[in-house]
């Protein structure tokens, strides 16, 4: 069986333990799993992460988006397409919804341009669920504090400030508008176990149904 699945949400969403979970439910089956993270992923995407998430100096935002673009496009190269012509399950944490929805509703470039670079940078693949975990920006925040009430360490991206982020949640729901089919929408405030659940009986009742891949 070969699937690609992406997870979005906004910064402390709670992506990491899906995946996680989805994955080990998966290799139970004896289903191989590749799990990917943007940006990086590749020798050259993680050092794209480096300047994208660490880089002290000024970034232009075009900048910033050709730098996610190139990581993307190196990834889906070197191990989204060989993973999935080999019959694996590939689970992506990001892929360029992302962009769409940070560079894009946050940051203000056109989507529709985006849409585009996204389409070349991704080889046309598409994933054939994304799961789309909400979070309230101000909630987000508050899960970034640590216990004695200070911001924990941020990187470049979550600098930006509670006002981004709320353009960025509010993109992210206008893309899920934007492709009922392909999303599936969740609470990240629900316990972690309940919204395993519910990722699981999506992909169930998704089985059958065969994404329009390249
Ligand atoms: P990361 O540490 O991977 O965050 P998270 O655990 O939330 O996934 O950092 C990735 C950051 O980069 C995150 O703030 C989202 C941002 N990003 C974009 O702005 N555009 C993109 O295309 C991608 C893939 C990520």
């Amino acid at each position: 069986m070969r699937d690609l699945i992406s997870f979005e949400g906004i910064d402390g969403a709670g992506k990491s333990t899906q995946i996680q979970m989805l994955a080990a439910k998966y290799r139970s089956h004896h289903q191989p799993v590749v799990i990917v993270r943007e940006p990086g992923g590749t020798e050259l995407g993680e050092s794209i992460r480096r300047l994208l998430l660490e880089s002290k100096g000024k970034m232009s935002i075009k900048a910033e988006l050709l730098l996610f673009a190139a990581s993307r496009a190196q990834l889906v190269n070197d191990v989204v397409v060989p993973a999935l012509e080999n019959f694996e399950v590939v689970i992506m944490d990001r892929f360029y919804d992302s962009t769409t929805a940070y560079q894009g509703y946050g940051r203000g470039v056109d989507v529709d341009m985006i849409d585009r670079i996204n389409q070349f940078a991704a080889d046309y693949w598409e994933p054939s669920v994304t799961f789309l975990l909400r979070l309230d920006p101000d909630e987000m925040m508050a899960r970034k504090r640590s216990k004695d009430g200070k911001v924990g360490e941020l990187d470049r991206m979550e600098q930006a400030g509670i006002e981004f982020f709320r353009k960025v949640s509010n993109g992210y729901g206008m893309i899920a508008k934007k492709h009922p089919n392909r999303f599936c929408v969740l609470d990240a405030s629900e316990p972690p176990d309940e919204i395993h659940k519910k990722i699981c009986g999506e992909l169930e009742s998704r089985k059958n149904r065969r994404p329009n891949w390249p």
